[in-house]
């Protein structure tokens, strides 16, 4: 259990760990690809590892050199090869959705399964698509849920499916598996989700476009591929990991903190504009845009907060900010309301449940509804015993909460954190010092 005060003002530069997403991407392409692929400023969290465990089980020599980089050495795009147990994906969505796109389309049969909160994901999401393409996925417990079974087709089809959720985990399992169909696959979503994929195969050789529509919905188009080839990976530090920071130094009087180096993709960046509409004192310095993932440092000071309506097409590129988004509601003045967020019900916990749970414990006012929340911010929060139920992202949302809060907090099950973010306590509590 983690023990959190009411803290002192924070103050500092800090660097957050790579980005969760491009860094689980940068070993799958980089496997695919030919030659060796160097990742710099990889995330070596829980989740990232278990993608690099599954690709070591296929044949793929992983080194992590002393400098910290990652070499991937890659076999071409049909150099997997049959793993000998079961993949294990922790607790990973990321990996089990992206991959099974890639398995799909091997020569070989493979399984995967998870921890329970990973077994418990939705899966027919993936499942329905892949197998219009000819794929042969199958639900071992029936539920369509992991474990599941991948048999391989070596001739899969291209298709066009209109997603019914804006999810960057169903787009790439589908655009990984055109890489490997016997014509175009394109996807409709309603609204672009995280387009990390897309910009990161291209950088690979891959031919895939990406087409917004007036209706708002986002089109993506790839062809079907022989060869990859392999890169130079920068991963910008994760704005996911930067929230915490970024609404610590909002929340507790007298901080400011510098956070060097986050990705501000605007696929990703729903958080900054939404901290901008509370009344948050953010700057943007020192702005780059690398190999199509733009970074900046961000300035951040205490601000006095007020509530927002976040809703359409913003979530997607906020979903996983949501629980510290809610934190800072709790301290605004005024109302919040977050509405077509239900994708919340279906991550590491059902985050509306979660989220909700927890604030109350901690004496806040909020209402769940079927897609999101409402909050009534501003009043005095104390702390307070907190349930993340291993879900990483409550855990280090609610510590945020224990910092602005009066009196004690304590984190169960803290160890969670390693998920996203191994050494998130020990910077948290270095900015205070
Ligand atoms: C991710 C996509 C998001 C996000 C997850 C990482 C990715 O999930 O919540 O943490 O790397 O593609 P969905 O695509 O299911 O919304």
């Amino acid at each position: 259990m983690k023990q959190i005060k009411t803290s002192s003002p924070l103050h500092g530069e800090i660097t957050i760990p790579g980005d969760k997403s491009i860094s689980h991407r940068s070993i799958m392409f980089g496997a695919l690809a030919k030659g060796t692929t160097s990742v710099h400023h990889f995330l070596n969290g829980a989740d990232c590892l278990s993608t690099i465990g599954c690709f070591r089980q296929m044949g793929i020599d992983i080194q992590q050199e002393t400098d910290g980089r990652i070499l991937v050495q890659g076999k071409g795009i049909h150099g997997l090869t049959a793993p000998s147990g079961t993949l294990n994906v922790g607790n990973s969505g990321t990996t089990t959705r992206l991959i099974s796109g890639i398995l799909s389309a091997q020569s070989f049969t493979s399984f995967l399964s998870g921890d329970d909160s990973l077994n418990s994901r939705p899966m027919g999401r993936i499942i329905r698509p892949l197998s219009m393409m000819g794929a042969r996925i199958e639900s071992l417990s029936g539920n369509d849920c992991a474990p599941l079974m991948i048999q391989g087709q070596p001739c899969l089809h291209g298709i066009r499916y209109e997603s019914p959720v804006a999810s960057a985990q169903v787009k790439s399992a589908i655009l990984l598996a055109g890489l490997y169909a016997n014509s175009p696959t394109t996807i409709l979503e309603p609204s672009l989700s995280r387009n990390h994929t897309e910009l990161m195969l291209s950088q690979f050789g891959a031919v895939l476009h990406t087409t917004l529509l007036e209706s708002g919905e986002a089109e993506s188009t790839i062809s079907p591929c022989d060869e990859l080839y392999a890169q130079d990976i920068f991963v910008p530090g994760d704005i996911s990991s930067a929230a915490y920071f970024i609404g610590a130094a909002l929340l507790v009087p007298g901080s400011e903190v510098l956070i060097q180096n986050v990705g501000i993709n605007d696929t990703r960046a729903g958080i900054l504009k939404v901290c901008k509409s509370m009344g948050a004192d953010i700057t943007y310095m020192n702005q780059k845009d690398g190999a199509g993932e733009p970074t900046a440092d961000l300035l951040v000071r205490h601000s006095s907060l007020t509530g927002t309506c976040i809703e359409g097409s913003i979530i997607p590129t906020l979903i996983d900010e949501i629980p510290m988004i809610a934190v800072l509601a709790a301290f605004a003045d005024g109302t919040t309301i977050i509405r077509d967020a239900a994708e919340l019900k279906v991550k590491e916990t059902d985050r509306i449940q979660t989220v909700t749970e927890n604030l109350r414990a901690m004496g806040a006012d909020i209402t769940p509804t079927d897609d999101g929340m409402i909050i009534h911010g501003g009043k005095p929060l104390a702390g307070a015993t907190i349930h993340p139920h291993m879900d990483h992202r409550i855990a280090m949302a609610f510590a945020v909460a224990g910092l602005a809060a009066q009196g004690e907090t304590h984190i169960q099950e803290e160890q969670c954190v390693d998920v996203s973010y191994p050494g998130f306590f020990e910077m948290l509590s270095g900015l205070t010092r």
